[in-house]
């Protein structure tokens, strides 16, 4: 029995728990704290919007794409939020009978994810009040989530340690330091990234530990799922890159021309893949581990399936 209580990574869990309980903080109490939007600033910064690429909009009008871009960013959390908290569920079952260390660092990361989902929520609600009607978030939760769980456990650990390397990423290179955000904004994803930073060490622990229950052609199924979820990833960045861009446009107060039009839609397109693809893909955290658990062929295929979507959001990537 005391065998079973434990496992060989019980003391990184134990971390998690401890540092989990500590920085537990609540939506009202905490992060919302009766406070509204302020709209006289952006949400999301320039490293990551790209808005200074249109040199033509008035910095009202980049101010408001870049809320916009701002508003998807946490709608695009609570949307992949659904399928981690699932999964990590899954994943925490799996220990409930042996690892009870690992059991309730999972458990804890579930409940974070759904609390997570909420407080998203409550700010699309609150960006929804106060932009002009007619912002769609296109990608349905349900729908992806049951998309990605479908593919093997290695590769949706494999998007989800990448998914939760950038937002600490984000946050601590780009959204940190600016200090022209709004308040709320900001303080939201201060609060998430505490949170995250745990996770992102559990989901390494999970990839690696299903790493190494598997067969060398479950994991070369597993290479092929993970390209096959970059691509998906990218379908719904364009589908959304692309609803937020007519937004903007039909909301803006002002007409553009076909070419600015054209630029409006290749930069938030470019913004989108680079927030939501290259960056962590390219984040030397993120690599280590994915170079460790795959041959050189697989990672040179992996590479090849990125290409075409780094080159396409230019040089200049963080
Ligand atoms: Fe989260
Ligand atoms: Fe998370």
């Amino acid at each position: 029995m005391q065998v079973m209580m434990t496992g060989p990574d019980s003391n990184r869990y134990a971390k998690c728990i401890e540092v989990s309980k500590r920085i537990r903080w609540e939506i009202d109490r905490d992060v919302i704290r009766g406070r509204t939007f302020d709209f006289s600033r952006k949400f999301l910064p320039d490293r990551l919007s790209m808005l200074p690429a249109l040199t033509f909009l008035s910095e009202r009008e980049a101010r408001f794409l870049s809320q916009i871009q701002g508003r998807t960013y946490a709608n695009m959390f609570a949307l992949v939020e659904r399928y981690i908290g699932a999964k990590v569920a899954e994943l925490g079952h799996a220990h409930a009978l042996g690892d009870q260390v690992a059991f309730e660092a999972l458990v804890r990361v579930a409940d974070e994810e759904l609390k997570h989902q909420e407080l998203f929520r409550r700010l699309e609600r609150m960006a929804g009040d106060q932009m002009p009607a007619g912002y769609v978030f296109k990608p349905e939760p349900n729908e992806v989530a049951a998309a990605v769980l479908s593919k093997s456990t290695w590769a949706v650990m494999a998007l989800t340690l990448d998914i939760e390397i950038f937002t600490q990423v984000h946050y601590r290179a780009s959204i940190e330091p600016d200090t022209q955000l709004s308040d709320l904004w900001k303080d939201v994803f201060l609060f998430h990234w505490k949170e995250e930073s745990q996770h992102a060490i559990l989901d390494e622990l999970e990839w690696r530990a299903e790493h190494a229950r598997l067969s060398e052609a479950e994991r070369e199924q597993g290479v092929r799922d993970l390209i096959d979820l970059v691509a998906a990833v990218d379908g719904i960045v364009r589908m959304q890159a692309s609803a937020d861009a007519s937004y903007f446009i039909a909301t803006a107060g002002r007409s553009f021309s076909a070419a600015e039009k054209t630029a409006i839609g290749d930069v938030v397109l470019r913004a989108y893949r680079s927030q939501y693809i290259v960056s962590g893909a390219q984040e030397p955290r993120f690599g280590a581990v994915l170079a460790e658990l795959t041959t050189p062929a697989q990672m040179e295929r992996i590479g090849a399936a990125l290409g075409p979507i780094v080159a396409s959001t230019g040089p200049h990537m963080h």
